[in-house]
Protein backbone atom coordinates (compact mmCIF):
# COMPACT_ATOMS: atom_id res chain seq x y z
CA UNK A 1 0.00 0.00 0.00
CA UNK A 2 0.99 3.67 -0.55
CA UNK A 3 0.06 5.73 2.98
CA UNK A 4 -0.41 9.38 2.20
CA UNK A 5 1.43 11.10 6.05
CA UNK A 6 -0.22 14.47 6.84
CA UNK A 7 1.91 15.29 9.94
CA UNK A 8 1.44 18.69 11.47
CA UNK A 9 4.05 19.65 14.55
CA UNK A 10 5.39 22.94 15.34
CA UNK A 11 8.73 21.47 16.24
CA UNK A 12 10.98 18.40 16.03
CA UNK A 13 12.26 18.22 19.62
CA UNK A 14 8.98 16.49 20.25
CA UNK A 15 7.52 12.56 20.93
CA UNK A 16 5.03 13.20 17.99
CA UNK A 17 8.03 13.86 15.74
CA UNK A 18 9.85 10.58 17.24
CA UNK A 19 6.23 8.99 16.89
CA UNK A 20 6.04 9.78 13.39
CA UNK A 21 9.51 8.34 12.62
CA UNK A 22 8.68 5.04 14.84
CA UNK A 23 5.48 4.63 12.18
CA UNK A 24 7.26 5.61 9.23
CA UNK A 25 10.01 2.81 9.82
CA UNK A 26 7.12 0.26 10.44
CA UNK A 27 5.33 0.89 7.46
CA UNK A 28 8.73 1.14 5.27
CA UNK A 29 9.58 -2.25 6.99
CA UNK A 30 6.64 -3.97 6.41
CA UNK A 31 7.38 -3.19 2.44
CA UNK A 32 4.78 -0.65 2.07
CA UNK A 33 5.80 2.52 0.92
CA UNK A 34 4.41 6.79 1.94
CA UNK A 35 4.68 9.71 0.61
CA UNK A 36 4.13 12.96 3.40
CA UNK A 37 3.50 16.51 3.73
CA UNK A 38 4.93 18.16 6.74
CA UNK A 39 2.66 21.01 6.98
CA UNK A 40 5.36 23.33 8.94
CA UNK A 41 8.04 22.39 7.15
CA UNK A 42 6.05 23.02 3.93
CA UNK A 43 4.97 26.22 4.98
CA UNK A 44 1.24 25.03 4.40
CA UNK A 45 -1.26 28.06 4.07
CA UNK A 46 -4.27 27.18 6.07
CA UNK A 47 -6.10 30.16 5.80
CA UNK A 48 -9.26 29.77 3.75
CA UNK A 49 -9.33 32.87 1.05
CA UNK A 50 -12.82 34.25 0.60
CA UNK A 51 -13.03 33.04 -2.77
CA UNK A 52 -12.43 29.82 -1.52
CA UNK A 53 -14.71 30.09 0.87
CA UNK A 54 -17.68 31.18 -1.50
CA UNK A 55 -16.87 28.35 -4.15
CA UNK A 56 -17.12 26.22 -1.17
CA UNK A 57 -20.19 27.96 0.12
CA UNK A 58 -22.01 28.21 -3.02
CA UNK A 59 -21.10 24.43 -4.41
CA UNK A 60 -19.69 26.08 -6.90
CA UNK A 61 -16.43 24.75 -9.38
CA UNK A 62 -15.37 28.59 -9.98
CA UNK A 63 -12.70 29.25 -9.14
CA UNK A 64 -10.22 26.58 -10.33
CA UNK A 65 -9.01 25.19 -6.77
CA UNK A 66 -5.30 26.34 -5.48
CA UNK A 67 -2.11 24.57 -6.73
CA UNK A 68 -1.31 23.87 -3.22
CA UNK A 69 -4.78 22.18 -2.63
CA UNK A 70 -4.40 20.53 -5.83
CA UNK A 71 -1.16 18.86 -4.85
CA UNK A 72 -2.36 17.71 -1.71
CA UNK A 73 -5.74 16.47 -3.18
CA UNK A 74 -3.50 14.27 -6.06
CA UNK A 75 -1.73 13.08 -2.82
CA UNK A 76 -4.63 11.58 -1.69
CA UNK A 77 -6.06 10.44 -5.19
CA UNK A 78 -2.39 8.72 -5.87
CA UNK A 79 -2.43 7.03 -2.43
CA UNK A 80 -4.42 3.94 -0.83
CA UNK A 81 -4.39 5.06 3.22
CA UNK A 82 -3.85 8.29 4.97
CA UNK A 83 -2.18 8.75 8.22
CA UNK A 84 -2.80 12.17 10.28
CA UNK A 85 -0.24 12.47 13.00
CA UNK A 86 -0.17 15.32 15.23
CA UNK A 87 -0.63 16.76 18.91
CA UNK A 88 -3.89 17.55 20.38
CA UNK A 89 -4.24 21.27 20.80
CA UNK A 90 -7.11 22.30 22.78
CA UNK A 91 -8.81 18.83 22.68
CA UNK A 92 -8.23 19.31 18.78
CA UNK A 93 -5.82 18.91 15.67
CA UNK A 94 -3.31 21.75 15.23
CA UNK A 95 -5.13 25.04 13.24
CA UNK A 96 -2.80 24.01 10.63
CA UNK A 97 -4.03 20.77 10.22
CA UNK A 98 -7.98 21.89 10.69
CA UNK A 99 -6.86 24.38 7.98
CA UNK A 100 -5.89 21.74 5.80
CA UNK A 101 -9.05 20.32 5.86
CA UNK A 102 -10.83 23.39 5.44
CA UNK A 103 -9.44 23.83 2.45
CA UNK A 104 -8.48 20.42 0.91
CA UNK A 105 -11.77 18.93 1.22
CA UNK A 106 -13.42 21.40 -1.62
CA UNK A 107 -16.67 20.82 -3.19
CA UNK A 108 -16.13 18.65 -5.93
CA UNK A 109 -13.48 16.49 -4.36
CA UNK A 110 -14.61 15.52 -0.77
CA UNK A 111 -18.59 16.70 -1.00
CA UNK A 112 -21.15 17.26 -4.21
CA UNK A 113 -19.64 14.96 -7.12
CA UNK A 114 -16.84 14.12 -5.35
CA UNK A 115 -13.50 12.79 -7.39
CA UNK A 116 -12.05 11.74 -3.99
CA UNK A 117 -11.43 8.25 -3.96
CA UNK A 118 -12.48 6.00 -1.30
CA UNK A 119 -9.46 4.90 0.63
CA UNK A 120 -8.90 1.46 2.30
CA UNK A 121 -7.72 3.13 5.55
CA UNK A 122 -7.02 6.04 7.65
CA UNK A 123 -5.54 6.09 10.44
CA UNK A 124 -4.99 8.88 13.09
CA UNK A 125 -2.09 8.65 15.69
CA UNK A 126 -2.11 11.79 18.21
CA UNK A 127 -0.30 12.66 21.08
CA UNK A 128 -2.14 14.16 24.24
CA UNK A 129 -1.08 15.45 27.17
CA UNK A 130 -3.51 14.29 29.45
CA UNK A 131 -4.21 10.54 30.63
CA UNK A 132 -6.69 9.07 28.24
CA UNK A 133 -9.35 8.68 31.15
CA UNK A 134 -9.21 11.93 32.03
CA UNK A 135 -10.03 12.85 27.80
CA UNK A 136 -12.78 9.81 28.63
CA UNK A 137 -14.23 11.10 31.63
CA UNK A 138 -15.29 14.54 30.32
CA UNK A 139 -16.24 13.06 26.54
CA UNK A 140 -13.47 14.85 24.94
CA UNK A 141 -11.92 11.51 23.56
CA UNK A 142 -15.11 10.80 21.95
CA UNK A 143 -15.30 14.83 20.40
CA UNK A 144 -12.58 14.61 19.15
CA UNK A 145 -13.17 10.84 17.55
CA UNK A 146 -16.70 12.13 16.25
CA UNK A 147 -15.24 14.74 14.30
CA UNK A 148 -12.01 13.12 12.48
CA UNK A 149 -14.24 9.60 11.70
CA UNK A 150 -17.65 10.72 12.50
CA UNK A 151 -17.31 14.23 9.97
CA UNK A 152 -13.96 14.34 8.14
CA UNK A 153 -13.04 10.74 7.07
CA UNK A 154 -16.64 9.49 6.89
CA UNK A 155 -17.40 7.92 3.58
CA UNK A 156 -14.13 8.36 2.29
CA UNK A 157 -12.17 5.44 4.09
CA UNK A 158 -13.12 1.44 4.15
CA UNK A 159 -11.89 1.37 7.87
CA UNK A 160 -10.48 3.85 10.34
CA UNK A 161 -8.64 4.40 13.43
CA UNK A 162 -7.74 6.17 16.01
CA UNK A 163 -5.15 5.89 18.37
CA UNK A 164 -3.98 7.81 20.94
CA UNK A 165 -0.95 8.57 22.73
CA UNK A 166 -1.46 9.89 25.77
CA UNK A 167 0.14 10.75 29.29
CA UNK A 168 3.07 12.94 26.47
CA UNK A 169 3.10 16.33 28.50
CA UNK A 170 6.42 17.34 29.73
CA UNK A 171 5.79 17.67 33.24
CA UNK A 172 4.84 13.95 33.13
CA UNK A 173 6.47 11.39 34.44
CA UNK A 174 4.83 8.80 32.42
CA UNK A 175 6.41 10.68 29.20
CA UNK A 176 10.18 9.43 29.98
CA UNK A 177 9.01 5.81 31.44
CA UNK A 178 6.69 5.37 28.40
CA UNK A 179 8.81 6.47 25.99
CA UNK A 180 10.14 3.44 24.09
CA UNK A 181 6.84 1.39 24.66
CA UNK A 182 4.79 4.42 22.72
CA UNK A 183 7.95 4.45 20.18
CA UNK A 184 7.30 0.70 19.71
CA UNK A 185 3.15 0.91 19.36
CA UNK A 186 3.68 3.05 16.91
CA UNK A 187 6.09 1.32 15.25
CA UNK A 188 3.82 -1.77 15.18
CA UNK A 189 0.84 0.52 14.34
CA UNK A 190 3.02 1.46 10.79
CA UNK A 191 4.26 -2.51 10.24
CA UNK A 192 0.88 -4.61 10.71
CA UNK A 193 -1.75 -1.97 9.72
CA UNK A 194 -1.08 -1.48 5.93
CA UNK A 195 -0.69 -5.57 5.36
CA UNK A 196 2.06 -6.36 3.33
CA UNK A 197 3.28 -4.81 0.05
CA UNK A 198 0.84 -6.19 -2.71
C1 LIG B 1 -1.12 24.72 22.83
C2 LIG B 1 -1.23 23.32 23.37
C3 LIG B 1 -2.48 22.81 23.65
C4 LIG B 1 -2.61 21.51 24.15
N1 LIG B 1 -3.86 21.03 24.40
C5 LIG B 1 -3.99 19.76 24.85
C6 LIG B 1 -5.30 19.24 25.10
O1 LIG B 1 -6.32 19.88 24.89
N2 LIG B 1 -5.38 17.99 25.57
C7 LIG B 1 -4.28 17.21 25.82
O2 LIG B 1 -4.42 16.06 26.24
N3 LIG B 1 -3.02 17.67 25.57
C8 LIG B 1 -2.85 18.93 25.11
N4 LIG B 1 -1.59 19.41 24.84
C9 LIG B 1 -0.44 18.50 24.92
C10 LIG B 1 -0.06 17.97 23.49
O3 LIG B 1 -1.11 17.27 22.95
C11 LIG B 1 1.15 17.00 23.39
O4 LIG B 1 0.84 15.77 23.91
C12 LIG B 1 2.30 17.52 24.16
O5 LIG B 1 2.67 18.73 23.58
C13 LIG B 1 3.49 16.53 24.15
O6 LIG B 1 3.81 16.05 22.86
P1 LIG B 1 4.97 16.68 21.97
O7 LIG B 1 6.29 16.45 22.69
O8 LIG B 1 4.91 15.91 20.70
O9 LIG B 1 4.64 18.13 21.78
C14 LIG B 1 -1.45 20.71 24.36
C15 LIG B 1 -0.18 21.26 24.09
C16 LIG B 1 -0.06 22.54 23.62
C17 LIG B 1 1.32 23.08 23.34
Amino acid sequence: MKVFIVYCHPSDDSFTRNMRDAFIKGVTDSGNEYIMSDLYKMGFDPVMTEQEYLRDAYYSDKPDVAGDVLAEQEKINSSDAIALIYPVFWTEAPAMLVGWFDRVWTYGFAYGEKTMKVLDKAVILCSAGNPVERLESFGLLDSMKKVMLGDRLIGRAKETDFIVFDNTSRENKLREKNWDMNLQKAYETGKNLFGQKR
